[in-house]
């Protein structure tokens, strides 16, 4: 009887001895495993060649490890973060040479009229700022439909306030005419004046970014203009300057200041601005 009673406890304790070392989980063991389906994932590797070996997909459609490890050139025509499309204007009307010169360029791609693209500025008066420190000149040349295009929509968006000559002076703002019974406009806020030094002074951050955000009482006009319709009311707001201060800013020439945008003739000259921050997009935030 005691032999019995030993014999069992013994045979009971390897047992348990036994079942326990073998459900230790270790750092390369997992133990036994009751139901291991819950444990590990059957989900797929993607991509991985030799996990597909119950797959019949032809070689070329499946890549390496190593493959898949080496850097990625972005999708074409996309826009990584932190580049600026270089949008030319992107309607029938391209012109060769910008079509081009986009063939050249490196992290450029052509944006569709109503194209998004992105705007990396927070709106705070620093954001502000660093707006108009790095976005500097129009990414569109200066082309005639554009600037017939930029009249448009300005005359539309822009004019009501800061008046079909940009200087300030709009349908809203207006002086009362008492010979005419006119009251005058009801607007409470004095629009900018556009003609003066320091607006054709500012690089296109300021007016981009006004476009964007608004400033004070002015709403936000990015819901209402497509990225390249933004840049064609600026190069209109510049001719408005040009014409105020007696300079020239066409699809010929620029004398109001040439840092800021390039006529379309020049550029198919070559050897201008446009082109050399193409070809070095690095940082570019338009
Ligand atoms: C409803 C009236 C109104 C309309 C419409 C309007 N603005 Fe303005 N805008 C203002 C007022 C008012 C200010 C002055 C804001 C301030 O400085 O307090 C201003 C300021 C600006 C400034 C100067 C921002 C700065 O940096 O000081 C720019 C640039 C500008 N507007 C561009 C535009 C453009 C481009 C359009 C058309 C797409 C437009 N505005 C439409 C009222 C208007």
């Amino acid at each position: 009887m005691n032999n019995i009673k030993q014999y069992i406890g013994g045979v009971l304790l390897l047992a348990v001895l036994s079942l326990s070392a073998c459900q230790q989980p270790g750092p390369n063991q997992t133990g036994s495993e009751y139901m291991p389906d819950m444990a590990h994932s059957i989900a797929y590797e993607a991509n991985y060649y030799s996990k597909y070996h119950l797959n019949n997909w032809d070689d070329e459609s499946v890549k390496s490890y190593v493959e898949l490890a080496m850097h990625h050139d972005p999708v074409p025509r996309t826009i990584p973060r932190g580049y600026a499309g270089v949008a030319l204007s992107a309607n029938d009307s391209m012109l060769e040479e910008e079509e081009a010169l986009l063939e050249g360029a490196e992290g450029g791609i052509k944006v569709p009229v109503n194209g998004h693209v992105p705007f990396y500025y927070g709106n705070s008066e620093e954001e502000r700022q660093r707006a108009m420190e790095e976005i500097r000149e129009n990414p569109y040349y200066i082309t005639e439909e554009g600037l017939a295009k930029g009249k448009e929509l300005f005359n539309i968006y822009c004019a009501i306030c800061h008046g079909e000559k940009g200087d300030g002076d709009g349908y809203l703002v207006r002086d009362a005419n008492p010979a005419t019974g006119d009251p005058g406009g009801k607007y409470p806020a004095a629009p900018v004046n556009f003609t003066l030094d320091d607006f054709v002074n500012s690089s296109n951050g300021r007016y981009y970014y006004a476009i964007m955000y608004g400033k004070n009482v002015m709403g936000s006009y990015a819901d209402k203009l497509s990225y390249e319709e933004r840049w064609q009311v600026i190069h209109y707001i510049r001719s408005l300057q040009a014409k105020a201060k007696g300079a020239i800013y066409s699809a010929d020439e620029n004398t109001l200041n040439p840092e800021y945008g390039t006529p379309v003739a020049q550029a198919a000259a070559g050897g201008n601005a446009q082109e050399e921050e193409m070809n070095m997009e690095e940082g570019g935030h338009h």
